[in-house]
C-alpha cells in the first residue's frame, strides 16, 4: 500500500513539473518569440495589444490557437517555420489555460 501511493505521489509531482514548465514556455514566446502580445490582450500575460481579438474575451479552444498560430488568420502572420511545434503546443497550452477559466 505504501508503494503505490509513493508512485502516486511521483506521478502527481512529475506531471505536474510538467505542465509548469509548458506553462513557462508558453509565456516565454507569448512574450519575446513571438511577441503575440503585440497584437493581443491577454491578462494573464499583462499585454494590451489591440489589433487582434482580445483572447480573454473570445476564450479560443486549443485546436482554434494551434491552427491560427500554425497557418496565421488575417493579419496575424503565420509561425510554421519559426516556432518549433513543441512551441505553437507550448504557447496555445498557455493561451488555452489562461482564458478558459
Ligand atoms: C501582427 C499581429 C498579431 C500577432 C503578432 C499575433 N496575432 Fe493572433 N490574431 C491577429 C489578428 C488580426 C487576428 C484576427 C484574424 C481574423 O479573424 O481575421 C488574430 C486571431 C487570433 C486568434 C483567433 C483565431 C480564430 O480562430 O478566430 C488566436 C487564438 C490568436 N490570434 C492567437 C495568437 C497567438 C497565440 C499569437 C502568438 C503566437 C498571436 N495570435 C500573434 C493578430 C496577431
Amino acid at each position: 500500500m505504501r508503494e503505490i501511493l509513493l508512485i502516486l505521489l511521483i506521478l502527481f509531482f512529475n506531471s505536474k513539473t510538467f505542465a509548469d514548465d509548458k506553462i513557462d514556455l508558453g509565456l516565454e514566446i507569448y512574450k519575446n518569440k513571438a511577441q503575440c502580445g503585440a497584437c493581443h490582450t491577454l491578462k494573464a500575460a499583462e499585454s494590451e495589444g489591440e489589433i487582434g481579438p482580445n483572447l480573454d474575451m473570445i476564450k479560443p479552444q486549443m485546436d482554434q490557437i494551434i491552427y491560427a498560430v500554425r497557418n496565421g488568420i488575417g493579419v496575424m502572420p503565420s509561425w510554421e517555420g519559426i516556432l518549433t511545434p513543441k512551441e505553437i503546443e507550448a504557447v496555445a497550452y498557455y493561451v488555452f489555460t489562461s482564458t478558459s477559466k
